[in-house]
């Protein structure tokens, strides 16, 4: 059989990752594939850096319309990030009957439905393993390996930048801003870390992960997301003393109303091997009502990690570019008129455990007043200490756990707590998931 012939959008990290690896294990890739994978195209901007990572008769330019429109490529790898551009270059590459890698999170989050749906049109293959938590294989594994399963819910750092900051955080006593930086120093980081520490990265990656978990389309804009940025070092050794991580996760469960689709930090009890990831590291845990919990861990980012989920897609292409496109796995795993409309829950309507920790005035009463407005809200209380330390002003620092509470009423009591006289400064709320896989 003819070798697949490829086109690659951007030769930076991880499309010199690709290209490399596949050179290098084209041998192995073939005895799996069945047939040769090669890049024939390279589209850069930077062509003299294009020019000497490329072998000779591979075309090389650095205008990517040339590779989506060549007759002679029949998948594209796009790996120029960014939902403009790439937009076009992707609708541009199914419309001319090519089929797609790509590596960007962003661009299916936001336009994964039109996308999808132009493909199906079409009868070209999206694919993007690589877009979520990196090297690990998650969507293959929440895709194919357990379609046994009605899914309960989808948990997992996946963001590597903001799980290095949190774990120097805690392991060397640091605030957040020089960790930041170190994690920008380290390249860890983006020069516009926002996207990282803001949640919105990881946001990206749930959102693909709850389509394929549930079977619903792609609804970047329900998410809820809250990233890394307030979170104090003193909140994350308060927590490590009661027990837990703070983590950055991402999270999606279908419960009786809806399904949640959140990105927060959260306190996760430290015996869960989700707490014990550390640095840059990703992992997903994913509890099916067959399986159970299943854990997968791995490097969420990097060169040849990303390459590894590049290369699967290349892979599951080749062999299934001749198949009747009705006989492939569905993009989303359910088929396309299977896909349901159960609603994205609003935050408010989601329920979470809670540390709170409040800053007062150490004076008889005070913790009346805060129970009273709590038990008004029918939130009850499950732990609580009262910290020695006495901030400046003379205020001491209570920290309570809460039972699971609608988050509305929580907001609620926040803001009337707040308001009162004996609190001196904004409540630190952050939610706690026991992520139990019984
Ligand atoms: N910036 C991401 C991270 C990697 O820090 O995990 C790419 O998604």
């Amino acid at each position: 059989m003819k070798p697949i012939k490829v086109g690659l959008l951007g030769i930076g990290t991880v499309g010199s990752g690709t290209y490399a690896v596949l050179k290098r294990n084209q041998e192995e890739i073939i005895r799996r594939s069945g047939r040769g994978i090669v890049v024939t195209m390279i589209a850069d901007r930077d062509l003299v850096r294009a020019n000497s990572l490329a072998d000779s008769g591979v075309v090389v330019t650095d205008n990517a319309q040339d590779v989506v429109m060549h007759p002679e490529i029949d998948i594209v790898v796009e790996l120029i990030g960014g939902t403009t551009v790439a937009k076009d270059l992707v609708l541009t590459a199914i419309a001319q009957g090519k089929h797609v890698v790509t590596a960007n999170k962003a661009l299916l989050a936001n336009h994964g439905a039109e996308i999808f749906s132009v493909a199906r049109e079409k009868g070209v293959m999206v694919a993007f393993e690589a877009a979520v938590a990196g090297g690990i294989p998650i969507i293959k594994a929440l895709r194919e390996g357990l379609t046994a399963n009605r899914i309960e819910w989808v948990a997992g750092i996946i963001n590597g930048t903001a799980n290095f900051i949190l774990s120097e955080m805690r392991e060397k006593s640091l605030p957040f801003a020089p960790v930041l930086e170190q994690a920008q120093k380290l390249g860890y980081a983006e020069a516009n870390p926002t996207y990282d520490i803001e949640g919105i990265d990881a946001a990206h990656k749930i959102t693909l992960m709850s389509a394929i978990a549930f079977g619903v389309p792609v609804q970047f804009d329900k998410v809820y997301i809250e990233g890394i940025t307030r979170l104090t070092q003193e909140d994350i050794s308060y927590a490590e003393k009661l027990g837990y991580r703070i983590k950055l996760l991402g999270i999606t469960r279908r419960v009786d109303k809806g399904i949640e689709l959140r990105v927060h930090p959260a306190l996760v009890p430290e015996r869960r091997l989700l707490a014990n990831v550390e640095g840059v590291m990703n992992a997903v845990v994913v509890k099916g009502d067959a399986v159970g919990a299943t854990l997968y861990y791995g490097a969420g980012a990097g060169a040849e990690p990303t390459a590894s989920a590049v290369i699967a897609d290349l892979v599951d292409v080749a062999r299934m570019q001749t198949a009747d496109p009705a006989h492939r796995v569905p993009v989303l795993s359910f088929q396309f008129d299977a896909l349901s409309d159960t609603p994205i829950l609003p935050m408010e309507a989601v329920e979470t455990a809670c540390y709170l920790r409040l800053q007062v005035i150490d004076k008889p009463g005070v913790l009346a007043e805060i129970t009273r407005v709590l038990a008004d809200f029918n939130i009850s209380i499950s732990a609580m200490i009262q910290k020695e330390v006495v901030n400046e002003g003379g205020s001491v620092n209570i920290i309570m756990l809460t039972h699971k509470n609608l988050e509305k009423d929580m907001n609620a009591a926040i803001s009337r707590i707040e308001a009162l006289p004996v609190v001196t400064s904004q409540i630190a709320r952050i939610r706690i998931e026991e992520l139990n896989g019984n």
